[in-house]
């Protein structure tokens, strides 16, 4: 229809990048850093939601899983120290890990978040207790895994997130990790109070309710 704007306008993404205020701390140098490096964070908009999402519940047993040099992680993580909570993220390439490590160091959460190097499929069976939150961004492959996985370790009311729903539109066409990334979905949406939002490359958000 003639004059109706499309929500996927760049012109309307320019404007909601506009007007959120600088990310805090230390965040624009990694997204400038992420830039530079080809090194695929959340951003700040995406950051910005994790953030709230952990206030709103408040949160204090939060699980990453992708770390990469840890910038959703500091989002997490500076949400989760105003509610006393804390933060265990699973990268696992060393050197990445190493590399979030610092950067928690530098953004002053060393008492609030732990990186874990390796392989979330082997850790997260090893991982004591329920999360109140828990937030998936790594290899695509791997996302109805994660969902056996992280769905009994979510207590009541708690959150899961994952970053990459519509995976580029392949969720549409098919790829072996499009197809993967929708099987998840409809995991999810199969037992969880949940959505997918299509902002950026998507955001599934399910809430672990009694049904
Ligand atoms: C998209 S990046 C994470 C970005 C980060 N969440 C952010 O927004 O700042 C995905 C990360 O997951 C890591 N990864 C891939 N497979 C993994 C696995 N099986 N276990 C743990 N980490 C994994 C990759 O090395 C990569 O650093």
């Amino acid at each position: 229809m003639p004059g109706i704007w499309s929500m996927h306008d760049e012109r309307i993404i320019e404007y909601v990048h506009s007007i959120l205020p600088r990310s805090p701390g230390i965040l624009p140098s990694i997204e400038d850093e992420a830039r530079r490096r080809n090194i695929p964070i959340v951003g700040p908009l995406i950051g910005r939601l994790l953030f709230l999402l952990v206030l709103a519940t408040r949160a204090r047993r939060v699980l990453e899983i992708g770390t990469a040099i840890g910038y959703s992680t500091i989002w997490l993580g500076l949400a989760a120290r105003r509610v006393k909570g804390r933060v265990t993220s699973i990268e696992i390439d060393p050197a990445r890990a190493d590399e979030a490590r610092a950067n928690m160091h530098a953004a002053n959460l060393d008492d609030t978040v732990e990186v874990i190097t390796g392989d979330a499929l082997d850790v997260i069976p090893r991982l004591n207790g329920r999360f109140n939150l828990i937030f998936i961004d790594d290899s695509k492959e791997n996302y109805p895994r994660y969902f056996e996985l992280c769905y009994p370790r979510l207590s009541k009311n708690g959150l899961l997130i994952a970053d990459n729903a519509l995976w580029h539109g392949e969720v549409l066409s098919g790829s072996a990790e499009g197809k993967a990334v929708a099987r998840f979905n409809s995991m999810m949406i199969g037992s969880m109070d949940s959505l997918v939002l299509p902002v950026r490359d998507g955001i599934a958000i399910g809430i672990k309710g009694g049904r």
